[in-house]
């Protein structure tokens, strides 16, 4: 039989990682993209899978677009696209952040996973089977502090995801935003703090976060539903999160 195919980008560490040997396990063929061709090399080597590592910045296009067009006949028809690759930076306030940041974080997180679905999306059409599963997150749907682009770029895939659904009514190609909360044991703080390492132990001491395996797990389960079933979106958050976060700023001041 036939081996299904998932393209999985952001493959070389945290999520990504973690739902490629997820799938595997399942019998996927892998296309795996990421910057760092090592890390995917490692994984490939790891992996009981056929894989085709796809090494690129997902910013860039029309590099993307090239490397995808000229993949092994083996890897043509993709049956599952997992937009995992994405990235927070820093936590400043608005008025303080830097612009380069705000852009890079729009261009990964909202063009980048806009510009592979359309990819992507017309040949699952014409084969009417595919499925697409987005990583938005939490801060799309609860406002922080310092998490302004970050939040609005993942309330973008939430938004994006469900305009999919639109489009694609009356087609079997199925499409999720998996919306978690807090994950440990990835390279996300890291990021984001620039690899401050004390910054990134201050965000996971004493709480019991989620593992990149929860998530890997629950991608399991959503790719493992019937056809017939759409799983539109599903948050998750580690049992010492809760979304309980209203501000207000009092002063000593009598109104
Ligand atoms: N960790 C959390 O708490 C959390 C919570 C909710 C949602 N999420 C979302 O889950 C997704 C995965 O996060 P993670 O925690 O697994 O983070 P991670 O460990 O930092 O992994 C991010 C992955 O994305 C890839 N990537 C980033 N920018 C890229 C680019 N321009 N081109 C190609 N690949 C790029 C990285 O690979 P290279 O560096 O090798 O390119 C890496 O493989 C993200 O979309 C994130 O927003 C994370």
């Amino acid at each position: 039989m036939k081996l299904r195919t998932a393209l999985i980008t952001g493959a070389s560490a945290g999520l990504g990682r973690a739902a490629a040997v997820a799938l595997s396990s399942l019998g996927y063929r892998l296309i795996l993209v990421a910057r760092r061709e090592e890390k995917l090399r490692e994984l490939e080597q790891a992996l009981d899978t056929p894989c085709h590592l796809l090494a690129c910045d997902v910013t860039d296009y029309e590099n993307l677009a090239r490397k995808l067009s000229t993949r092994p006949e083996d890897f043509y028809d993709i049956d599952v696209l997992i937009n995992n690759a994405g990235l927070a930076l820093g936590l400043a306030t608005a008025d303080k952040v830097e612009w380069q940041d705000w852009q890079t974080m729009i261009e990964t997180n909202c063009l980048a996973l806009a510009f592979l679905t359309r990819q992507v999306l017309p040949a699952m059409v014409e084969r009417n089977h595919g499925l697409i599963i987005n990583l938005g997150s939490t801060a799309g749907n609860y406002a922080y502090k310092g998490g302004n682009v970050y939040g609005a770029s993942k309330a973008f895939v939430d938004h994006f995801s469900m305009n999919l659904r639109a489009d694609l009514i009356g087609t079997k190609v199925r499409v999720t935003n998996l919306v978690p909360g807090l994950i440990g044991e990835t390279e996300f703080s890291k990021v984001r703090f620039q690899g401050d390492m004390d910054a990134v132990d201050a965000v996971y001491a004493n709480c019991e976060a989620l593992t990149p395996q929860d998530i890997a797990n629950t991608i399991e389960w959503v790719v493992s539903q019937p056809q017939h079933v759409n799983i539109n979106r599903l948050e998750i958050m580690p049992t010492c999160q809760a979304p309980a976060g209203l501000a207000v700023h009092k002063t000593s001041d009598t109104p």
